[in-house]
């Protein structure tokens, strides 16, 4: 067994108004932050399809942060509403699978809160290294009920998917 500490792989689906320019102040003001997020520039949080989260957090990523405009701040009018109804559904299926919920995280940061941004990667950072590793491939190789858990999902919620004639 490795003795390396853990170190979490986090995507990090920044919005390209607010939360990536704060990355990017973050940089050119050196604070400096855990540099374990890799960061993806979507031109609005309301872009985040949870598919995006769920296809992360199954390729091997051990978290995930979702960072847009404070709310009603969005260059989209109220995209980032939707992302906050998104967020809830979305920790709701991450319970289903019995996945943490606090391995995603939503942030909103303004182009010029670099600092409130350094400081969310940091926090995350730590949340998900006590978590541990995801380990998601692994588990869903080894059947540890996540692949019946995905399967019942739909079963389970056949009532509300029925579209009516
Ligand atoms: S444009 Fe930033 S969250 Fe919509």
């Amino acid at each position: 067994m490795s003795s390396e500490p853990f170190e979490p792989k986090i995507i990090g689906f920044l919005c390209n108004w607010c939360s990536y320019r704060a990355a990017d102040l973050a940089g050119t003001s050196r604070i400096k932050h855990a540099p374990n997020v890799r960061a993806i520039r979507v031109m609005c949080s309301g872009r985040v399809d949870p598919t995006f989260v769920l296809k992360a957090l199954a390729s091997g990523a051990d978290g995930v942060m979702i960072a847009g405009c404070h709310p009603g701040e969005c260059h989209y009018i109220e995209q980032n509403y939707k992302t906050m109804r998104r967020f809830a559904m979305l920790k709701h299926t991450l319970r289903a699978l019995g996945i943490e919920e606090e391995r995603v995280r939503l942030q909103w940061a303004s182009a010029a809160e670099g600092a409130q941004l350094a400081a969310a990667i940091d926090e995350m950072v730590e949340q998900i290294r006590r978590l541990g590793p995801l380990n998601w491939p692994k588990n869903w190789a080894e059947d540890g009920g996540r692949a019946h858990a995905l399967e019942s999902l739909p079963k389970e919620h056949a009532e509300a998917m029925e579209v009516p004639a």
